[in-house]
């Protein structure tokens, strides 16, 4: 995902797949929220437009070409959108997660975790968290991801997104490809026959192979 918000390709569904038991996090409603090794405690909720000078605090150390406040302005203004923050304090936010709906499809736009708290279940918190509000098994979401963006790949394959298809020079920073990954009833069990648009996707020559040798 990434670069530009309003009118961004697309995003999708609603999941069956989940984090590996000891990384899940309920997170809806209240303290505490357990996730990771650490026992680092996160609660999960929506985020406020009060909570954006922190969101832009990670955004601009997380990202080469970071999204401006109005992009986050405008997410948090859709009603149809999805907007979440961890918090590991009362104060201090850990990562947020844009999500909107296009039609029927969910966009996952932005997900971001302050990089001093990486790998410690803040981005699993908050899908989990995502996916449980919205249950539809029918639901399908979708993204686009650096093709050089291993973690998060490794992030989202885990939550049954696959490749389905290549954004050549998406990111106008350096002209990086993006892959486009979709979260469907099909990607669930492998496949990705309910997917719009999917076809086999080629390495581009100098970036990583799609993980896990899939499309
Ligand atoms: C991608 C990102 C959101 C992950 O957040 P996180 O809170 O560190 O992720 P979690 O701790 O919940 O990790 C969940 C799983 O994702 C995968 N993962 C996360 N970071 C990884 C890494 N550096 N290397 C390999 N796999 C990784 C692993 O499968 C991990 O599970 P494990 O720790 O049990 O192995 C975070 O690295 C980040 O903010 N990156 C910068 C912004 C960005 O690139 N956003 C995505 C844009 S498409």
């Amino acid at each position: 995902m990434r670069p530009r918000g309003p009118g961004d390709p697309g995003r999708g569904r609603a999941a069956r797949l989940r984090a590996p038991p000891g990384r899940r996090a309920d997170g809806a409603a209240g303290w505490p929220v357990s996730t990771g090794a650490e026992s680092t405690r996160f609660r999960i909720q929506r985020l406020r437009y009060q909570d954006l000078p922190q969101v832009i605090a990670i955004e601009r150390r997380a990202f080469p070409a970071p999204w401006s406040l109005a992009m986050f302005v405008l997410e948090l203004s859709k009603t149809a959108g999805v907007c979440l923050g961890a918090w590991r304090s009362e104060e201090a936010l850990a990562g947020y997660c844009i999500c909107s709906r296009y039609d029927t499809i969910w966009h996952i736009m932005n997900i971001s975790v302050d990089p001093v708290l990486h790998r410690r279940g803040v981005a699993t918190a908050m899908l989990d968290d995502l996916f449980t509000r919205l249950p539809d098994p029918e639901a399908q979401f979708t993204l686009e991801v650096r093709q050089s963006n291993l973690p998060a790949i490794a992030l989202y394959e885990r939550y049954g997104f696959l490749i389905a298809g290549v954004r050549k020079r998406y990111y106008q920073d350096n002209g990086e490809d993006a892959y486009i990954m979709w979260r469907t009833a099909a990607t669930l069990e492998g496949r990705l026959d309910d997917v719009p648009n999917a076809g086999p996707v080629q390495p581009t020559p100098g970036t990583v192979p799609p993980p896990g040798g899939r499309r």
